[in-house]
């Protein structure tokens, strides 16, 4: 699975927002590699309609129903369709008693797709979350051009995926992912998919970038 993560770049504004979200339905039909956009609350609704494809949100807030003014509700977005939603991403970042709490009453068909920074978190206040999925994410190497997390922390993501087995949650690699070479050595270890913004985001052929990814699925 790739799940592209559109962030705030502005190559993903309007209704650019719904052409990336074309292009991983393009990419995703001829791999046969599941890809869904990550975007933000003013796009998800749009592209879930005009695309049909899963589309899961960056961030949801901390209060869910009534006076809550400026949240982006969980519930509401389950209701409307929305698949999902990341929680906690290094540029978001929730306090581990409210991803808790929220775990505690997520909606249930709304994926939880929970970042953790480190192997530490893993083994701290991550250790016995049980999301649809954690995503391990080195805040140190997001947006980087040559290292990633495959290339860089494949012995943590082996660990991880390790410690996540036992409760049977599947494990999600990104930051600096932007070769197939990421992709297949993210899989190696036991990851079940990847997380990638810049490298497709802003890439002069983004199509053909995340071909390229997708492609490393199959080999
Ligand atoms: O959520 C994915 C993201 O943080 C990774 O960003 O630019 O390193 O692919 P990037």
């Amino acid at each position: 699975m790739i799940l592209v993560n559109y962030k705030n770049y502005q190559e993903t504004w309007g209704d650019k927002a719904v052409e990336i979200a074309k292009i991983c339905e393009k990419v995703a039909k001829e791999t046969k590699v599941p890809i869904y956009p990550v975007v933000s609350a003013l796009d998800g609704h749009r592209i879930m309609k005009e695309t049909g494809i899963k589309t899961i949100l960056q961030a949801v807030g901390e209060r869910w129903e009534g006076a809550s003014s400026g949240q982006v509700s969980a519930l509401a977005a389950e209701k409307i369709g929305i698949s999902g939603s990341l929680l906690n991403h290094s540029e978001m970042k929730m306090k581990p008693g409210t991803i808790k709490k929220l775990l505690a009453v997520w909606p249930g068909n709304f994926w939880s797709i929970v970042c953790i920074h480190s192997i530490g978190q893993a083994e701290g206040w991550a250790k016995n979350i049980r999301p649809s999925y954690v995503a391990y994410e080195p805040t140190y190497l997001i947006g980087n051009k040559d290292k990633s997390v495959a290339s860089e922390k494949a012995q943590d993501i082996k660990k991880i995926v390790e410690h996540y087995q036992k409760q049977k949650v599947p494990v999600l690699v990104g930051a600096g992912i932007h070769q197939g070479e990421d992709v297949k050595m993210s899989l190696r270890m036991g990851a079940k998919g990847i997380l990638v913004a810049s490298d497709i985001i802003k890439a002069a052929n983004p199509e053909k970038e995340l071909h390229e990814l997708a492609q490393a699925f199959n080999v």
